[in-house]
């Protein structure tokens, strides 16, 4: 699976992304917001640099009017190392005229804010290397959020090009689990639902016998 870390609090990078179980770190203005990290190139950068002190993976998503300034901040965002950030950018006509762009420059592209599986086609068109549905804003939204997931990855598995489902909006270790069942192995989720993944008092009370046997 390639797991993500959906959050701007640095010291939840300190605390979770030494486990190595995660592929990288996401971020959203929202996200920035609630994480009282101003949404600037300036700050992204220096979020970023926190995070590849563990990690090889940044996601943050551009802003602007129209696909000129989505464009514009994208490469801003992508400027401070092309290999290891990721620009998401959303699903919106103006965000794909602005991805079609990132592409052009070589800009690694997260289509986001998806909200129905169609968009998986319009990600496989466009050739970006993530597509990420929303599952519980779906759910909010009396979509069926599994559903349109596994259509989306129906859909990328079909057409076999390098386009991933990364399940963002996820708000339960159960939730991720289901999807997983079914296939689907990229997810972005925060400190909390890491937390609860982690959680397992049998298995930490069989280490603490073993390392009691060891004692003799
Ligand atoms: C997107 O990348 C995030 O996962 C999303 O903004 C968080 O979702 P929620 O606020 O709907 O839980």
């Amino acid at each position: 699976a390639r797991l993500f870390l959906d959050t701007a609090d640095v010291s939840a990078y300190d605390e979770l992304l030494p486990l190595g179980m995660f592929s990288g770190v996401t971020t959203n203005p929202a996200i920035l917001k609630k994480d009282n990290v101003k949404c600037t190139v300036d700050s992204l950068h220096q979020l970023a640099g926190q995070a590849f002190k563990h990690t090889d993976e940044f996601m943050c998503q551009s802003w602007g009017k129209d696909a000129s300034e989505l464009y514009d901040t994208g490469m801003k965002l992508a400027g401070l190392d092309k290999e290891k950030i990721v620009v998401k950018v959303p699903a919106t006509v103006e965000g794909i005229k602005a991805a079609k762009r990132l592409l052009e420059e070589g800009v690694r592209v997260c289509l986001t804010a998806c909200y129905s599986a169609k968009q998986a086609l319009i990600a496989t068109g466009l050739g970006v290397e993530y597509v990420a549905p929303y599952l519980g804003r779906m759910n909010d939204n009396r979509k069926d959020g599994f559903d349109q997931c596994y259509k989306m990855h129906e859909i990328v598995g079909g057409i076999g090009g390098k386009t991933r489902v990364l399940v963002a909006s996820l708000r339960d270790v159960v939730n991720m689990q289901v999807l997983a069942q079914k296939g689907l192995d990229t997810f972005t989720f925060s400190p909390r639902v890491a937390r609860q993944l982690l959680e397992e008092p049998l298995t930490e009370k069989a280490a603490e016998e073993f390392e009691e046997a060891v004692k003799g």
